[in-house]
């Protein structure tokens, strides 16, 4: 077995000794595990940084192709592991799977068509795909030959991806003809199309052919993906990469109008992924480990793609949605592929315990020994029905609490090892230093308390800028509490030292597991032409976590209606993609704010939730007359 796997934690003294270890020597530590690495040339410095700035470099030095890691070195000792089991959303349709040899047969293949297109390394490629195995073929093709993948979820509007593939200023798209999402197809070529009418950088699209839809085709820019790979060959010699060279570029919401470009680096991303996957669930080669997630978002990077792959381990992806056909669909794969290690959603814990439990009465979960929940706080409802129905009171719950900027978990129990806590992401992980502040940014220091999550000293994967703008990366993350890193959570800790993750202490709002920046929101509102002003805040929502709410000031001569309301909605849509629709909008003629002239969001939130007592002083506002028209209003409906 490889040798990362002598670094497992099976046992609470395990965790004790690592965690100590990964405090008292740091380098010394993370070394250990990096050196169950391939390396092309062994690094010269383990770290350094300097937050001030901000920097924070590990392995320098060091070279490696991280699709080595990943495929190579697994197709030498067992080529015939399955890497991939590939479920299509219609379970009448075929599955496919990929040993670790096919796997890199055909990123191999795949990057040979990009070095024909004359990518290189350093080169921005974007990606836009269902979820297919040719979207993990395209992005492990992409590293191995050096390109920086840019994925962009295949949800998102032709506007918001022609914003992302701009800022990156990436050479060439992949995507394909349409997605299968349930009953529905979606057309991607023509959001792609409509996108690039404002996207000089690209100069070729590759398409999958997949849906089989009608789509426009231009024979200069437009190749599809079986042409592309027509009569290449299998082999493509691994580029080298320094550590520090990035690997990709996954954009994420912020607070501002503009998305993020986090940009990951490639070794210490590595070995990060590849540690924590192990440790948090416990995987041991042989399992079958399935996450749900969609790999446009940070979760399918690093738990879908990096993590399980630098492993060795074998995993489920899954094209389709929980209720197609019917809403036993998750178990009923559960079961296809035995799965050991379950890692999905609260949002779609809570659509899924919406159901009478009789749906998944006659399914065999005997065999999961992890089930794991990330992107937002877990509530206890969704806990409990989690523990119970599909846990059976026995399996372990990880809660794992990390963001698109930590690259991997930060915060989780070692599913089944270190104890569980219902609603607790527990402890943070070995080398993770973990801090509550105050406001001030003065620590609290007694072990129980409720502050600001911060992060006090570099871990491996943490996102190194954003892609073309740092001194927004020092803003956002190093400037609130000098020397620490802060994710922009709420947290709270009990007495023995396990976290609770509160929720977001900005203006990001999660939806359905989504984070959504409220800002860019509402400039895509205030572009409508019927629109003077808006604020987006967020409520909160039983299946989702939390809805949002849009309240919008229009011109005088214009009047609500419904298909006001909509075309509002709609334009959002348009803008930034049906995931950010606000779920209601409300038409008022001011908005509450400070004499300063600040939108009080605060009060906007506890009016969406119907808290009208906890609204607090509202006398020293500039307007308090709008606070009881929107009350007006909003118990009207
Ligand atoms: C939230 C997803 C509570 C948090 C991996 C974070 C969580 C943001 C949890 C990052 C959790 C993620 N408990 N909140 N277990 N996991 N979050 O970048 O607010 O899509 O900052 O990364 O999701 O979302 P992102």
């Amino acid at each position: 077995m490889n040798a990362l796997y002598d670094h497992k934690i099976t046992s609470v003294s395990d965790f004790e000794i690592a965690r100590k270890k990964a405090i008292d020597s740091p380098e010394v530590f993370w070394s250990e595990i990096a050196e169950t690495f391939e390396w092309i040339k062994p690094w010269d410095t383990v770290l350094q940084y300097d937050w001030s700035i901000p920097k924070t470099e590990w392995f320098l030095g060091g070279q490696l192709n991280i699709t080595v890691n990943c495929l190579d070195r697994h197709v030498a000792t067992h080529p015939d592991r399955i890497a991939l089991y590939w479920e299509p959303n219609n379970p009448d349709d075929i599955a496919k799977t990929y040993t670790y040899k096919e796997l890199l047969d055909a990123v191999n293949q795949f990057a040979n068509g990009l070095k024909n297109q004359g990518i290189k390394k350093g080169d921005r490629v974007c990606i836009y795909m269902p979820m297919i195995p040719e979207l993990t073929i395209a992005v492990l093709a992409c590293a191995r030959i050096g390109a920086v993948h840019s994925v962009v979820f295949a949800g998102f509007s032709s506007s918001a991806l022609a914003a992302r593939i701009n800022d990156a200023q990436c050479a060439l798209l992949i995507t394909a003809d349409g997605a299968f999402r349930g009953d529905k197809i979606i057309d991607l070529k023509a959001i792609v199309d409509e996108a690039l009418t404002d996207c000089p950088s690209i100069k070729k699209s590759v398409v999958f052919q997949r849906t089989f839809s009608e789509v426009r085709w231009d024979n200069r820019s437009d190749v599809w993906w079986h042409d592309f790979v027509e009569g290449l060959s299998t082999n493509c010699q691994p580029t080298p990469m320094e550590a520090e060279d990035p690997l990709f570029i996954l954009y994420t919401s912020g607070s501002t109008g503009k998305p993020k470009g986090m940009v990951h680096s490639c070794g210490g991303y590595m070995v990060y992924t590849a540690y924590s996957f192990m440790n948090v669930f416990q995987y041991t080669p042989g399992d079958v480990y399935w996450c749900t997630a969609d790999i446009g978002w940070i979760t399918g990077h690093s738990y879908m793609v990096y993590g399980p792959l630098a492993c060795g381990a074998t995993s489920v992806h899954f094209e389709g949605v929980p209720s197609y056909p019917k809403w036993d669909r998750f178990w009923q794969i559960c079961e296809k592929y035995k799965v050991n290690q379950f890692y999905t959603a609260p949002t779609a814990i809570r659509a899924l315990a919406k159901h009478p439990t009789k749906i998944i009465e006659g399914y065999d979960f005997s065999q999961l020994k992890v089930l794991g929940s990330v992107g937002e706080p877990i509530n206890q409802e969704a806990w409990d029905w989690y523990a119970t129905h599909i846990g059976k009171n026995k399996t372990p719950i990880v809660d794992t609490w990390w963001q698109t900027e930590t690259g991997g978990i930060l915060i989780s129990s070692l599913g089944g090892v270190t104890p569980g806590k219902a609603i607790f992401a527990t402890t943070p992980l070995p080398g993770v230093q973990a801090a509550l502040v105050d406001e001030k940014g003065n620590p609290i220091i007694e072990t129980a308390g409720e502050g600001i999550l911060t992060v006090n000293y570099p871990w491996p994967s943490i996102a190194r800028t954003i892609y073309g703008d740092h001194q927004r990366y020092k803003e956002v993350y190093f400037s609130a509490f000098p020397g620490r890193y802060f994710p922009g959570d709420g947290a709270l800790r009990d007495s023995e030292g396990n976290y609770r993750i509160t929720g977001r202490v900005d203006d990001v709002v999660i939806v359905s597991g989504h984070n959504l920046g409220t800002a860019p929101i509402e400039n895509a509102i205030n572009a409508h032409p019927d629109v003077v002003e808006s604020a987006v805040i967020g409520y909160p929502h039983d299946v989702k976590g939390n809805a949002l709410m849009a309240y919008a000031i229009v011109y005088d001569n214009i009047a609500s209606s419904d298909e006001l309301i909509q075309s509002i909605r709609q334009t959002v849509s348009d803008q930034i993609g049906p995931i950010a629709k606000p779920d209601r909008v409300l038409i008022v003629s001011g908005l509450p704010k400070t004499r300063s002239g600040k939108i009080m969001r605060r009060i906007l939130r506890k009016l969406a939730a119907g808290e009208f007592d906890a609204l607090g002083d509202i006398s020293t506002l500039l307007n308090p007359e709008v606070v009881e028209e929107i009350k007006a209003a909003l118990t009207k409906k």
